[in-house]
């Protein structure tokens, strides 16, 4: 008789444990799921329109007069830390329109300081290039999206 309830209390243990191991095992699958919801603006970072000013660029047949001028002031405020088209202080524009929104470009032109603090592309990227941080050259908006459109043409 003795064992007889010394059994049925080990398999009512062995079940409260079995138990115990399930619902744990539920609340471990919610964490991926949480981290999924977090993640589609780094699974595709043209969706990403950054942190700033610019919210919506609409990108016309490419303007040759604002390739000019945005040619000019890049070379001007930009070349002591970007080259063209290779890594340097900071990474080479060529090819950015098709790893970053135009947004998020302008922004991160506009909007540095905010940017990589809080942007996962920008903050990444400040990890990358040794934590020295994109510089505010006080655009106007004007004049970031003339360079923008010099990078257009940046393959
Ligand atoms: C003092 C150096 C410095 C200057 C000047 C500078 N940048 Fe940067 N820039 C960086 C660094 C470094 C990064 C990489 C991100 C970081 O570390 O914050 C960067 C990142 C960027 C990015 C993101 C690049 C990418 O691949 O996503 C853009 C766009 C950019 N800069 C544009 C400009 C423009 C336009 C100018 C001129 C108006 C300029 N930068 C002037 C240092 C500089």
């Amino acid at each position: 008789m003795k064992y007889t309830v010394f059994l049925f209390c080990v398999s009512l243990t062995i079940a409260s444990c079995g138990g115990g191991s399930e619902s744990q095992e539920s609340s471990s699958n919610q964490t991926p799921q949480s981290m999924v919801q977090s993640e589609p603006a780094e699974a595709d970072p043209m969706l990403n329109k950054g942190i700033g000013p610019i919210t919506s660029v609409t990108l016309g047949p490419l303007d040759q007069a604002l390739v000019d001028e945005g040619k000019v002031i890049y070379e001007e405020l930009c070349t002591a830390c970007h080259k063209p088209t290779e890594k340097f202080i900071g990474p080479a524009p060529a090819g950015i329109m098709s790893r970053r929104s135009p947004e998020w470009i302008m922004n991160m032109i506009l909007n540095p300081e905010q940017m990589v603090k809080e942007d996962p592309i920008a903050k990444k990227l400040l990890v990358e290039y040794n934590m020295a941080p994109m510089a505010n050259q006080n655009l106007t908006e004007d004049q970031a999206r003339k360079v923008l459109e010099y990078f257009r043409t940046l393959e």
